[in-house]
């Protein structure tokens, strides 16, 4: 059998890797930064399989230049930046990363909500600066309480249920919206389904971990961050792009809210003359997300197993779209044996 051709777009430095180098001819584009839309146009010619990031742009003109690519894997749980009505019209396979970020993400989530709530970078910045002159007083440096307060979570999926739970230690309210109600999860950790615009009026925490669709580009824009509170906090560690920016600097910069907390841009990276980078009132992380030591290895390896799954006619553990089977089954997609799967 001949060996696959892989094109992986970004240097993986995990155990993983090797696993995929002894089954693959492996094209690697050996960088951090992503390789231009000119490189993977280049690279992907001849290629069976992708191994891509979620900076990387994967349509219709990439897939055209691959006509033997069987699989498409991202390294990532989002996929928004893969055309996967497109790869399954071509009996692409597309798998990603869920699960095993989730933890982390919501953990990230709930250290950005807190760091807003309680200033932790204006005060650690007011140390370094020295403008800690006093050392207490009753007014000094107040936040927002979290604990017993109304937490409101658009897209209530694996990430959203995991800083729900972490919620309960809080003693919150907690309220979601999502494209489906969950009764399971409302009984088991006592939320209330509410219409966006109900949530948006109630909550005090809005936490954004939703997918970004074509539904819910923009889902939050002028009319949204105006049915707020003045006292209610954005926390976005979705997509940058289910926000409207420059509706959401207006809306910090005339406190029609009280602050935000961002892990996601719709520009990323965020340059640092950006409006975002000059208010007070707002918390940036640059996609740190999933970005823990243990769930970077353990991502490589669900990413690199996806990916010699479908190359060896096996059903990938995380496969983004079932329906390709009907346009090409796993026995004509399969090209080697892994026993490692
Ligand atoms: P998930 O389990 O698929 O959750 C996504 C949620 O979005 C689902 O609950 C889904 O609702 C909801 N949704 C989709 N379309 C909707 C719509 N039109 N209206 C309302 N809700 C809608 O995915 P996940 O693993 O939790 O990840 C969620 C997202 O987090 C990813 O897609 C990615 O963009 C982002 N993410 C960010 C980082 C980071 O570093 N900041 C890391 C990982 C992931 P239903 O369940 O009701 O259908
Ligand atoms: C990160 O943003 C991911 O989608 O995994």
């Amino acid at each position: 059998m001949a060996r696959p051709k892989v094109y992986v777009t970004r240097r993986l430095p995990f155990p993983a890797f090797e696993l995929l180098k002894k089954y693959c001819d492996v094209d690697l584009y050996d960088s951090d930064a992503p390789p231009s839309r000119e490189e993977i146009k280049e690279h992907i010619k001849g290629k069976d399989a992708l191994l891509c990031l979620l900076t990387d742009k994967i349509d219709k003109e990439i897939m055209d230049l691959a006509p033997e690519l069987k699989v498409i894997s991202t390294y990532s749980v989002g996929y928004d930046h893969i055309d996967v009505e497109e790869a399954t019209k071509r009996g692409i396979y597309v798998t990603h990363t869920p699960g095993v970020l989730t933890e982390a993400v919501a953990d990230l989530a709930w250290a950005l909500l807190l760091a807003i709530a309680r200033r932790i970078i204006v005060a650690d910045k007011c140390i370094r600066e020295g403008c800690w002159k006093i050392a207490w007083y009753p007014t000094f440096m107040l936040g927002s309480a979290v604990y017993g307060k109304t937490l409101g979570i658009i897209g209530l999926g694996r990430i959203g249920t995991a800083v729900a739970r972490r919620a309960k230690g809080f003693n919150m309210k907690i309220i979601y919206y999502s494209r489906t109600k969950k009764p399971a999860l409302e009984r088991e950790l006592g939320l209330e389904f509410k219409p966006l615009e109900e949530l948006l009026r109630e909550a005090d925490y809005v936490v954004l971990t939703v997918a970004l669709t074509k539904e819910t580009y923009h889902m939050i824009g002028e009319r949204e961050l105006k049915l707020m509170k003045p006292t209610a906090y954005l926390i976005n560690v979705s997509r940058g792009a289910v926000v409207e920016t420059n509706a959401l600097v207006r809306a910090l910069r005339e406190k029609w809210i009280a602050g935000a907390a961002l892990d996601v841009f719709e520009q990323e990276p965020l340059p640092k003359d950006h409006p975002l980078c000059e208010l007070d009132n707002v918390v940036l992380a640059p996609h740190i997300g999933s970005a823990t030591y243990e769930t970077r290895a353990k991502m490589a390896e669900v990413a690199i197993k996806g990916l010699l799954a479908v190359l060896s006619g096996k059903e990938p553990e995380f496969l983004v779209n079932p329906e390709v089977k009907n346009v090409r089954p796993l026995s004509q997609v399969k090209m080697i044996d892994v026993a490692e799967l």
